[in-house]
């Protein structure tokens, strides 16, 4: 587990006297997800009604658009105080440390992310009587929580992007990852290159599956059929802007130099053959291609702070390579004859000039092959053994593995749910996780984070996403933050279905009903005799040798 030792923090609830019986501790605990990683629980609570009196030694950095109201209510005549101050020797920002009795409230955090972190428990804890007197000391598992929202497949409007954001800073997550940009459409205004959004940012078929066996096609906005959308570079600040009161960042991407057929139709003297919509991949070779590239990561760096742009880099074919002239004249610069060399010296680049910028590049795990500094971070996707070889290079590893983190597979028996991508991850499975579990215990503490992916080809409307999202995304918020070194599945099924419950009711949601889930089909379980046992197999189509 990376970072965070929560044991530098002198934990001194005996001092306090707490009684931390069984059932006060469920009572108290059952809305707290994440849970936190040290907490005792005491006897009373800390009323909210009446106003506090405040005393403070950091400032105004407690006060964060989590901070309850009651907490702003001063009133010189109260007994009850609520203090805050810095916490010294924490080892990440986000730590706090928070102990409440019944006339104080003391909350001690590095930073103001950690006084949000803070507030948020704060908020989960309350009930109709006040705060419950605990004694928690917290700090997170993982430093990169995150979730992956695909805006390509189907467009989703900022209102929406927020109200994810809102339930995201609730349990504790700190990354928005937004694929912005893939052959569905580029979402995205970038000032120098218009036709990216006029024309190749909506779609005259709704219908991904449709759209995709028809020849992929484009329309411009004024089309009566058009469907999908961008978003301007304002909406962008004011989204980064809101995620970052929340203690969000949002990382934007940028595919590249594959899942770009928009590109290459938009602007198809960036592709090796200059042929629109029959390409995906930008020429490796052409002056052309590096100079689009840098001028939209300009654009995108001045729109996002974020130090990570994730560049994508994954799945990309490379058809034409082999018989461009641009990019064998480059391979033979580069000594190759391999494509795959030619595709790490496009990520090499990109990832220089992001330094150069003071930015940091992310890529999906295909990026391991290049020439990058240390602590760029390759998000893993498919097996372990990426994340192994990432760790060797020296850099930091997101894990977001499909077997786990891909939220856009089944989540219960299929037959009865919406069509996904396939698969079957329910709840129990997201929570079993163990990041980094067969790899050695050295290479395990380095791993930087977790994240859940949702891509969106089979996920048309909101309601949806947060049905896909949400509890699943609980499961990664609890292991992110907590670790979950000792998995209870009964006991975070029930503080999930307290969440879900809270989701529909106080927030608006779509949730999963996790109360009538159904489950694996039984004959999934154990084999029954079917007509298929033992028969001759014949692929009609061949299986992509890149998924065997
Ligand atoms: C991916 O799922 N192609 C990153």
């Amino acid at each position: 587990m990376t970072g965070t030792n929560i044991l530098a923090m002198p934990f001194l609830a005996c001092a306090m006297a707490f009684a931390g019986t069984a059932s006060a501790q469920d009572r108290t605990t059952g809305n707290l997800l994440p849970k936190p990683r040290q907490m005792a629980v005491g006897k009373g609570v800390f009323t909210t009604t009446g106003g506090v009196k405040t005393v403070s030694t950091v400032g105004d950095m407690a006060d964060c658009t989590f901070m309850p109201s009651w907490a702003r209510q001063e009133n010189a005549q109260s007994a009850k105080v609520v203090s805050y101050a810095r916490l010294e020797g924490a080892s990440s920002p986000e730590a706090y440390r928070l102990r409440v009795v019944a006339d104080t409230l003391e909350i001690k955090a590095p930073s103001k992310e950690g006084f949000m972190r803070a507030w948020q428990t704060v908020n989960q804890l309350q009930g109709k009587k006040g705060v419950p007197c605990v004694d928690v000391a917290d700090a997170p598992a993982y430093k990169w929580r995150g979730l992956m929202i695909d805006v390509v497949r189907h467009f989703f409007p900022i209102d929406f992007l927020k109200r994810q954001v809102d339930v995201m800073a609730q349990y504790k997550f700190n990354r928005l990852h937004l694929h912005l940009t893939d052959a569905e459409g580029w979402r995205m205004e970038i000032k120098r290159y218009p036709r990216l959004t006029d024309s190749v940012a909506y779609r005259p078929i709704e219908d991904w599956r449709t759209w995709y066996d028809t020849g992929k096609p484009y329309c411009s906005k004024d089309d009566p059929r058009a469907y999908g959308g961008y978003y301007t570079q304002d909406q962008l600040r004011d989204l980064v802007a809101y995620a970052a009161e929340r203690g969000i960042t949002v990382v934007p991407e940028i595919e590249m130099p594959g899942h770009s057929n928009e590109v290459m139709t938009a602007y198809p003297e960036l592709s090796c053959t200059h042929e629109p919509h029959t390409q995906a991949d930008y020429c490796a070779g052409s002056i052309a291609t590096y100079d689009f590239l840098e001028n939209v990561l300009k654009e995108v760096m001045d729109v996002f702070p974020s130090h990570y742009i994730h560049v994508g880099g994954d799945e990309a074919a490379k058809k034409a390579w082999p018989a461009c002239p641009l990019c064998q004249a480059k391979m033979r610069e580069l000594g190759t004859t391999n494509v795959e060399d030619l595709q790490a010296y496009l990520i090499t680049r990109m990832g220089q000039f992001l330094n150069e910028h003071g930015r940091q590049l992310v890529g999906w795990d295909e990026v391991i092959a290049s020439d990058l500094s240390k602590n760029t971070t390759v998000m893993v996707w498919r097996g372990t053994n990426r994340a192994h070889e990432a760790i060797k290079h020296g850099y930091d590893v997101v894990l977001s593995p499909g077997a786990y983190c891909y939220l856009d597979h089944y989540q219960d028996a299929p037959q009865l749910q919406r069509p996904a991508i396939g698969g079957y991850v329910p709840l129990e499975k997201v929570y079993g996780y163990v990041p980094g579990g067969d790899l050695p215990e050295a290479e395990r503490k380095l791993i930087t984070g977790v994240q859940g992916n949702l891509w969106t080809e089979h996920i048309a409307t909101t309601d949806h996403v947060e049905q896909m999202l949400w509890p699943r995304a609980l499961a990664l918020a609890e292991i992110g933050w907590n670790g979950t070194e000792k998995k209870d599945y009964k006991e975070f099924r029930s503080r999930a279905l307290t969440q879900v419950e809270r989701l529909s009711r106080e927030e608006g949601m779509h949730p999963f009903d996790l109360k009538h889930e159904v489950g694996q089909r039984p004959e999934s379980l154990k084999q029954v005799k079917n007509k298929a046992i033992g028969a001759k197999i014949t692929y009609n189509k061949p299986y992509s040798k890149a998924y065997p």
